[in-house]
Order: C-alpha cells, then structure tokens, then sequence
C-alpha cells in the first residue's frame, strides 16, 4: 500500500504555513477577529483532518471559566474530579481515567499499562499506533507490532487467530494486546457485536482488548448507541478516548475498565512525560465535551458533512468512493488531473497515490456550504478537462 500521508504533510505544511489568516465570515455565530490577509491563497476548510478544525466555542469557554484562582496541580483539583464523574456517567462507574495530552500519548500509555518487552500488540496494517506514531509503541512500549491486511480499516477474528498459534513458544513474541480502532482509519465503524467477538476470543486467550478511540464519539453517533455500548459493554480493556478531533484544543483520556490494569499506570504517565500540571484545563475541556451532548452533536455533524460530500462526489464523473461512509472521512479515488487542481485550492491528503485514492475529512465546523463550495470546485474541474 502506497501510503503517502507523510509525503502530503512535506509538501502541504510550508504553503499552510503561509496562511496568517483565519475566517472572516460569520461562522455559526461565531465572528472571528482576525482581519483578512491578501496573502490567503487557500480556503479555511481543508477536507485534511478533523485535527485541522477550530475550537467549539463551548470548549474555549470552559476553558475561560476554571481561569481564575489557583487549584492543586497535577489533577488534585474540583475540576478534574467533576471530570471524572462525568465520564463514570458516560462509561459506567467502574472505571479508571487519566488524561493526556495527545491521541499518540493516550495509545502508547495505555498499551505499556498492558505489556511487558517479549510480548506483541496486534493491530491492522492502517492502524494509527503503527503508521502514524513515528514507532513510539515500539520505542516506549518496547515489544512487537504485528500488522494484519484489512481493506476497510477492521481486522477479522480469523486473520487474528493465525498470531496466536506462538502462544507459549519461547522463540514467538507472546500476542498480549489486540488494538483496534473505533471509527477506523479508513473512516468505517465496528458493530458492537463486532467488537464483542472480538473482545471474548482476546479473554479466552489471556489477552487485552485495547481500542484507539481517537473518533470513538463519530463512531458511536454514526450507530447511535451510547458510548459505553460499544466500549465497556462489549469488553474493552482499555481505551484511549479522543477529544482533539470532536472539537477540544488538546486533552485525550485513558480510561481503563479493569481496575487490576492501572495499577502502575500514574508512574506511567509521570515517567511517560504526559502528566499535567495545569490539569484543570483539560479537565474543564472534557467537562463541556461531556455536557450536554455536546459530543454527539459534534461527531453527528461531522458524520453527515461527510455523507453529503460522498453523495454529492458520487455525482462527479469519474471518481469513485472506496469506503463505506459510516463515520466522518470519505475515501475517493479521483484523477490525477482533479487532484492537482483541486490541492491548489484546498488542503487534504493523497492516501494512495498509485490509484490517486485521497482521504478527505469532515469535522464539527465543517459547513454544507463548504462542502457545497469545495464540491463546485471538482465539478468545475471535471467539466473543464
Ligand atoms: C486513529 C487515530 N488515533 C490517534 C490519533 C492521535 O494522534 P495525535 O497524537 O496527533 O493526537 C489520530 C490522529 O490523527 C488518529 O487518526
């Protein structure tokens, strides 16, 4: 597989660089201050990442709101506390929780709580925690990645199975992890009876279930359940549950559903460098992201953005969409020709550039007029070629 997201960032990120401008518009309801810069050579919507998206301005006023006085560091604080209940809300009341800075940070402490340096984590060959963590898992967690082929992003019960004939051979590293990622990386979503299969053959094995939840709300919204159906319920061990791309600033959350598990897991953050002083700020993040239903109103937003940039991209002559549309990213395959131009207007990834196949990526502040407007640009383009 010609995985190119690496290639995209080199070219893409020193033009973005250039950009010293955000929106002038009004974008629901929010005025943003900054004056227009004439040097803007692309749009705000990139179609990249949710990772690319602003700040919901509930988050931002939260944030706002616990700045004032100070409170005990490192998480010894109301702030943090209330935090956490509203995640025992959301996740059931048996469970652990620690907050981290980013999604990498939240995979890698969470699979180290699990592993010792002769056993392996089994994940799909597009998992982020192999293709896109630099090898942190490998450096810090110590032990092996084992990489299973997938097409849609999930890995079946029957490629697992092939890993765990080295169980109890000394020569194999010892299978102790099963990862996988909730919506996956190609934008699909597991059904919790998917997950449960799952979950059941990783305990008759001795072994974990981790989920890389960085898009865990788009996934739970895109099946409507609540969260804890398709994590606690279905028997997860440990999940690294995302806030950056449902419109937080930055803050992830380990939350462990085994109490046995975390035993060690503070030394783990501390000595992993991802403990907070100013713990309140993440806190008071995931406070608002839990409120409300402010979460699934945004992972829901950004799923139907996504659908109806699928629907309106099927009309297009020419291209094809390659992946289920369940959660918030559409995948296309597109002619060369379109891809040029339209990456001279607007930011987005070349997932495999052999077949011209992108990604393109929804978010919470993704707008149908900018899904409108970014669609005339390739229809534009299809009718000029
Ligand atoms: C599936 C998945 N997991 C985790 C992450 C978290 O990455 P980061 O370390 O950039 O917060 C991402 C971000 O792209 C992701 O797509």
């Amino acid at each position: 597989m010609a995985y190119t997201k690496g290639e995209a960032i080199k070219d893409d990120v020193i033009r973005e660089s250039e950009i010293k401008v955000f929106a002038t518009e009004d974008r629901g309801g929010r005025k943003w201050i900054n004056k227009p810069n004439k040097k803007l050579q692309k749009p705000l919507i990139s179609f990249a990442s949710d990772s690319n998206a602003a700040v919901h301005p509930n988050i931002l006023s939260a944030i706002n709101s616990v700045n004032q006085g100070h409170v005990i560091s490192y998480g010894d604080d109301i702030f943090t506390q209330s935090a956490v209940k509203k995640f025992e809300e959301h996740f059931g009341k048996d469970i652990e929780v620690y907050f981290v800075f980013n999604g990498t940070a939240a995979n890698v402490l969470g699979l180290s709580a699990m592993v010792e340096p002769f056993n392996s984590v089994i994940c799909s060959e597009v998992a982020h925690i192999d293709k896109d963590e630099c090898c942190a898992p490998e450096r810090f967690i110590g032990c092996k990645l084992v990489t299973i082929p997938t097409k849609d992003g999930k890995m079946r019960i029957e490629q697992i199975k092939e890993h765990i004939h080295s169980l109890g051979n000394q020569h194999r590293a010892q299978p102790k992890v099963i990862s996988i990622t909730q919506a996956t990386e190609l934008g699909t979503v597991y059904k919790p009876e998917e997950i449960k299969v799952i979950a059941d053959f990783a305990h008759k094995n001795q072994l974990f279930l981790h989920m890389d939840g960085a898009r865990l709300s788009n996934a739970a919204a895109s099946l409507n359940v609540k969260l804890r159906q398709i994590t606690a319920d279905v028997g997860v061990d440990v999940l690294s549950f995302g806030g950056t791309k449902n419109g937080m600033m930055f803050g992830e959350a380990v939350i462990f559903f085994k109490r046995k598990l975390p035993e060690n897991f503070k030394y783990i953050r501390k000595q992993g460098m991802q403990l907070a002083s100013k713990m309140r700020f993440i806190s008071a993040q995931f406070e608002a992201l839990l409120s409300n239903n402010l979460w699934l109103k945004n992972a829901k937003h950004a799923n139907e953005m996504a659908r109806l940039l699928a629907r309106k991209i099927e009309e297009v002559p020419d291209t094809k969409i390659t992946q289920e549309v369940e959660a918030n990213a559409v995948f296309a395959i597109v002619p060369p020709k379109y891809v040029s131009l339209l990456r001279e207007k607007y930011f987005f990834y070349i997932w495999n550039r052999e077949k011209s196949e992108v990604r393109w990526m929804a978010s919470f502040d993704t707008t149908k007029e900018d899904v409108k407007k970014f669609v005339n640009v390739i229809e534009k383009t299809a009718r000029s070629i």
